[in-house]
């Protein structure tokens, strides 16, 4: 039988980019979600773009039963855990469920993988773990800092239980991989970001408000240290980023990894202010978006972006998109959600 590649979370925003990367590279696909956060309509986008579906199985991790069962089900080489939730401030509000859904989930699917052979691993992980650094660019060996939520919490703590579990086994390998701000969507229209109610984050908020879903888009500070005062992130395309999966999966078959436990950051390089990325999105779009400046979001961290180039060195990988790109695709999948009311 072939062998597949288990997706976690696969009908999610980079779930779903990560499985049209992995199929049009030739690889089976699994996907397993409990559709808390998606729809199953996603696979039908996956579909569209690849010509070919991927299996989908619909439970929660969190079911170490199920888990198992589907370990036993399906013969696979390696799996891609993203299954997580993802709303920093709804994790303040619901720390437990936070840690249960997270944490259990994660433990699930390491027992599965022991318990069947499996070795390889590629996490989600976030720059969420180095908090605000002292020193820009950050690299790998920034130190990581206190999380601020539960969400960044449950990172930092997953990434442990990963390290720990690959030096106590002599079979499990992983690569988890920091992720700076993923924004856009496929270049077909087909698969994007779809957030639930408002959205947290700042691009699907452009967008929202420049389809007419949002009145205005609050700029959450403009009084920061900064050359304009607002703050700065790595924003990098998904397809990019769903790119360094598929190369960490074969570093992981092909035995190329370095160490059992690999840590590698993903970003542009370039760090981009608030009012930077709402330019890009007008310059490429044409539409003046409303905004105003309210005060800043509890939590959020005034400046970081990635040094990436030990993913540039050691996986080959950089990101290839613009931040035009990204926001022209962003728009395009606006515009198609909105059309279609996915
Ligand atoms: N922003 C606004 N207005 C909005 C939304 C965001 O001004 O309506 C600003 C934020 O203040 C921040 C920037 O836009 O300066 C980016 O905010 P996002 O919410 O898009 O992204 P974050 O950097 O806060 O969070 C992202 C992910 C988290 C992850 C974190 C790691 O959403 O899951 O990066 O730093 F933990």
């Amino acid at each position: 039988m072939k062998k597949q590649i288990l997706i976690t979370g696969g009908t999610g925003y980079i779930g779903s980019h990560t499985a049209v990367e992995l199929i049009n590279e030739g690889f089976d696909v699994v996907i397993v979600d409990n559709l808390y956060n998606s729809n199953a309509g996603v696979v039908d986008g996956i579909e569209k773009i690849t010509g070919i579906r991927p299996l989908l199985e619909v439970f929660d991790l969190c079911d170490s039963v199920r888990t198992n069962d589907l370990f036993s089900k399906f013969n696979i080489s390696a799996v891609i855990h993203f299954a997580a939730y993802k709303a920093v401030g709804e994790s303040v509000r619901m720390p437990l469920e936070y840690y249960r859904n997270n944490l259990v989930s994660l433990i699930n699917i390491l027992d599965s993988m022991k318990a069947h052979g499996v070795e390889n691993l590629v996490f989600s992980s976030s720059c969420t773990v180095y908090g605000q650094p002292e020193k820009l660019p950050v690299t790998e060996q920034s130190p990581i800092q206190p999380a601020v939520s539960p969400y960044g919490n449950t990172k930092q703590i997953g990434e442990e239980i990963i390290r720990d579990t690959t030096s106590s086994s002599n079979t499990i390998n992983a690569i988890a991989l920091r992720y700076f701000n993923p924004i856009g969507a496929h270049p077909s229209g087909s698969i994007g970001e779809l957030p639930t109610g408002v959205p947290e984050n700042l691009v699907p908020y452009i967008t929202q408000t420049a389809i007419g879903l949002r009145e205005e888009l609050k700029v959450f500070g403009n009084d920061y240290n900064t050359p304009d005062g607002s703050c700065i992130r790595d924003y990098l395309h998904v397809s990019d980023l769903a790119k360094a999966h598929v190369v960490a999966v074969k570093r992981l078959s092909d035995k190329k990894n370095k160490k059992a436990y690999e840590v590698f950051n993903l970003g542009t390089g370039k760090g981009v202010s608030v009012f930077e990325a709402l330019k890009s999105f007008e310059k490429v779009t044409g539409i003046k978006v409303k905004y105003t400046i309210t005060g800043r979001r509890e939590g959020d961290i005034e400046q970081i972006w990635a040094d990436p180039s030990l993913a540039n060195k050691e996986l080959n990988w950089k990101t290839g998109y613009s931040l035009d790109d990204c926001m022209k695709t962003a728009w395009e999948w606006q515009k198609q959600v909105t059309k279609s009311n996915l």
